[in-house]
């Protein structure tokens, strides 16, 4: 299915008979719309006070609310009316917040554009631009393959990013000296509203692209790993949240769901891994954590899962570490978000220790906080659960910023934001490529587990 196509502004450049027609549909399709978004629950952002606990905040989820922001004492939630009633149901004062913010400038917006005054982030269609601009320039460090469709019949893509040099394995493309190179991916915007993210994936490969060959610290890592960049789960997710020119705080994908007028699939909740075993996620169409009909379910879900079972070379996963970028908190995460306990079948002490140690080190260089996911509240069918649960892969979520606070703009800031924010991260990036090759090095256990 194609994306629809924009419609108002060729209206104005008709004339006489046909425009009258033309009008005529327009304004059927015009009215069409809203109906469709009717039958849709409206959500709405709300501070949540009185959850303290992991448990608590696990019930207010599990009303079908997201939880969007975890504070001392008080959670943000978005919600439907009936998912509020029920945080309220368990004991707790809710408080609607002020909605995205008006970035119009003034100015009418362009359909699937960001509003005037956020122009620097990248759209769909820009972020691929953008992307492809890259690769052209730097040919021989990056190329690009088109590893599925969204649901709407977008391309998702992984870049791949390695060097040309001998770094400390030797160079070559396709022979077994540049299989050998640890592998490590980078996944950006499963949520819709997250757009930060891409533009996390876009800083990457312009800081990849053009430090290659003279910051030492980036070449010696881009010639001994090799960098997967999947800069946009969620397209049709993104290009909706922003299509009207006002934010529509938009979470999940654009799937329509079987005997019911709610849309989409929370991607982070559709991972074969534990999927919806621990009432992490939601069984209802409506809710913004709904996990779908089965673990891969979501189009895009699947198409990136197969990507990554793609990298299993003679029976050995390639990618040994992961981040998934997310916003917003500042926090630094890893799992397992499906129960409260470190250890757990799949996560010994040392599994668990590795992961805390470059964990705590990369928020020491971001400024974010470290902490087992659930540590949050539960999650199941998450990606990092998944990576790390069915394919070895250490993998952490990043919320970026803004904090929690309540004072950055919270999923959207301001697009003045973005080089700082997403420069912010490169140290720890850089360390994550670093340890790939031997995470257990980080507690001085590389000769047990790296041989
Ligand atoms: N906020 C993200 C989500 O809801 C990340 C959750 C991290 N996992 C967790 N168990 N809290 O998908
Ligand atoms: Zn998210």
């Amino acid at each position: 299915m194609r994306p629809p196509t924009p419609r108002t502004p060729r209206s104005r450049r008709l004339h006489g008979k046909v425009a009258a027609a033309a009008t005529a549909v327009l304004l059927t399709l015009a009215m069409a719309a809203p109906a469709a978004s009717r039958t849709e629950e409206p959500t709405r952002s709300y501070e949540v006070t009185g959850p303290r606990t992991a448990a608590q905040r696990t019930a207010v989820a599990a009303t079908g609310a997201s939880v969007d922001a975890v504070r001392r004492g008080s959670v943000v939630i978005t919600a439907d009316a009936a998912q509020a009633e029920r945080v309220r149901r368990l004991g707790y004062s809710v408080r609607v917040l002020p909605g995205p913010p008006d970035r119009s400038d003034g100015r009418r917006a362009e359909p699937f554009d960001f509003p005037p005054a956020d122009a620097n982030y990248h759209n769909y269609a820009e972020a691929m631009a953008e992307i492809n601009a890259d690769i052209a320039r730097y040919p021989s460090l990056m190329s690009k393959q088109v590893i599925g469709k969204s649901y709407e019949g977008r391309d998702i893509i992984a870049v791949k990013v390695t060097g040309t040099g001998t770094g400390t394995q030797p160079a070559g493309d396709g022979t077994a000296a540049a299989a050998a190179r640890p592998e490590v991916l980078f996944t950006h915007h499963q949520h819709a509203r997250e757009h930060l993210t891409v533009e996390m994936a876009l800083y990457l490969l312009k800081e990849f692209g053009s430090k290659y060959g003279s910051d030492a610290r980036v070449t010696k890592m881009l010639d001994s790993r090799v960098v997967w960049i999947v800069p946009d789960l969620n397209p049709d997710g993104g290009e909706y949240d922003i299509a009207t020119g006002s934010y529509r705080s938009w979470r999940k994908n654009r799937q329509p769901n079987n005997g019911s007028s709610a849309r989409g699939t929370d991607l982070n909740r559709n991972w074969d891994y534990k999927w919806g075993c621990c009432g992490g996620s939601s069984g209802s169409t409506g809710s913004e954590t709904y996990r779908g009909t089965a673990p891969e379910s979501a189009p895009e879900v699947k198409v990136v899962a197969d990507f990554v079972r793609s990298r299993v070379v003679n029976g050995k996963q390639q990618i040994k570490a992961a981040i998934d970028f997310h916003t917003y908190s500042e926090l630094v995460l890893w799992p397992f978000g499906w129960t409260y306990d470190d250890t757990a079948p799949g996560m010994t002490k040392d599994d668990h220790d590795a992961f805390a140690a470059v964990g705590k080190s990369m928020a020491a260089s971001n400024g974010y906080t470290p902490e087992q996911s659930s540590d949050l509240y539960i999650t199941d069918g998450s990606i990092d659960d998944w990576l790390w649960g069915n394919q070895k892969i250490f993998a952490y979520t990043f919320e970026m910023y803004p904090d929690s606070s309540g004072a950055g703009g919270g999923f959207y800031p301001p697009d003045e934001v973005i080089d700082r924010e997403t420069a912010r991260n490169r140290d720890a990036v850089l360390q994550l490529l670093e340890n790939a090759d031997c995470m257990y090095r980080s507690i001085g256990k590389e000769a047990q587990y790296c041989r």
